[in-house]
């Protein structure tokens, strides 16, 4: 089926002087540049020592978004997962608001909900019977009486960080930290995710993928404009264009935007006032410590990149289909999937077909003896802000 115009009110638009300063750089066979190459050593991405800092100072200190508000919409819908640190219940409670809480139950530590969603009251442990109100008070310590003296309102469930904000569940993984994601965002960040409505989309498809490779090689091939050609010469690499974008760098976050083939129509002129060039560059946020945002015409793609265990060799990334619903399209219930089934066919076959292998060779040269250091191009700008944010917060805690 042919591509679809969305109805109003979902709109998205380019920035104009990105376009401009991206035009430019086609003109004149240019890129944005950093000041200096960088080098990186191999074990940052093997070291378990390093992972061990990592996990804390990165994702026991920022916030990182752990879902989409669609994937648990209703009063007492729950999802569980895994987090860099703890498994985790995320609970919408009666009055709207989300607690995450670790999913553990404090009395001899069983799994508490097995369930990957739902929709309850209470959280029963299967082992024996204690039970916890969606506050994660204990409610119920079974056979109290024969149990003995404890303290019931201090056997509450661990509660880690959490909050909503811009259509995202925001989590850091850490009890004793707290949150602050417009802080985190910083004002430039905080209102780019005000404008795009984000809060508005659904999920319409959540895919995971356990790979044998380090969470930040894997994340930097999300954060490169430089391979795409290369790594894919007949799919992206036949729409975008290859080592041209422009960054703004905000320090913890960025964002950037690449020409698709189709910004080739504007090399004789600048778009005119009002021209919408949405669909002729790919727009891209970094937002730190580990999401990269896609925003394409009608639609945002989110890629989550986090470790899982204590193993620097073994990652996680979560893709998430942000679509507007079918309400706003005008589209029937058919086309409107057709056209998201295709679009999430194309993204898997991409990156599963195409970017992993790659990845996964790096880790494994990265863990034989020959290692060399990575080095990043005076090009590979968002990849030297990435390391540089992860490498501030690695090195905060010891
Ligand atoms: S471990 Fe949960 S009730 Fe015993
Ligand atoms: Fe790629």
């Amino acid at each position: 089926m042919s591509d679809v115009t969305l109805e109003k009110p979902y709109t998205l638009t380019a920035p104009r002087e990105m376009v401009s300063a991206l035009l430019t750089h086609l003109r004149n066979g240019t890129t944005d540049q950093c000041a200096d190459v960088m080098h990186l050593e191999p074990a940052i991405f093997t070291d378990p020592e390093i992972a061990r800092r990592e996990r804390a100072g990165v994702f026991g200190q920022v916030p990182f978004i752990a879902a989409h508000r669609s994937e648990l919409p209703k009063p007492h819908d729950f999802i569980t997962k895994r987090l860099p640190r703890n498994e985790a219940i995320i609970i919408r409670l009666g009055d709207g608001s989300v607690r995450t809480f670790v999913n553990m139950c404090r009395h001899r530590g069983a799994t508490l909900v097995a369930e990957e969603s739902g929709h309850c009251r209470v959280f029963s442990c299967a082992y024996h019977g204690w039970s916890y109100d969606l506050e994660g008070s204990l409610r119920n310590l079974t056979y109290a009486d024969s149990f003995g003296d404890v303290d019931v309102a201090k056997l509450g469930l661990v509660q880690l960080p959490c909050e909503e904000r811009h259509g995202f569940i925001w989590v850091v993984d850490d009890p004793d930290a707290t949150i602050d994601v417009a802080a985190h965002l910083g004002p430039e960040h905080d209102g780019f995710l005000a404008s795009y409505g984000i809060e508005g989309l659904e999920c319409y498809e959540h895919g995971v993928f356990d790979e044998p490779t380090n969470w930040k090689i894997m994340h930097d091939a999300f954060l490169d404009g430089y391979h795409i050609k290369f790594a894919h010469p007949n799919s992206a690499g036949k729409l975008i264009h290859t080592n041209t974008y422009v960054v703004e760098d905000y320090g913890s976050h960025a964002r950037f935007i690449s020409p698709r083939k189709s910004l080739d129509a504007w090399l004789e002129r600048d778009p005119e006032a009002g021209e919408s060039m949405v669909e002729h560059v790919m727009l891209t946020h970094f937002i730190g410590p580990n999401t990269t945002l896609l925003q394409l015409p009608d639609n945002f793609q989110v890629l989550n990149f986090y470790p899982i265990s204590d193993d620097p060799g073994r990652s996680r990334m979560e893709m998430r289909l942000l679509v507007p619903p079918r309400e706003r399209t005008g589209l029937d219930e058919e086309a409107w999937r057709k056209k998201w089934d295709k679009n999430w066919y194309i993204l898997q076959t991409v990156l599963a077909g195409e970017d992993f292998p790659i990845l996964r060779g790096i880790q494994q040269a990265y863990g034989s003896a020959a290692k060399s250091p990575t080095i990043l191009g005076r090009n590979e700008l968002l990849n030297q802000a990435f390391h540089r944010e992860v490498a501030k917060l690695r090195d905060s805690v010891s």
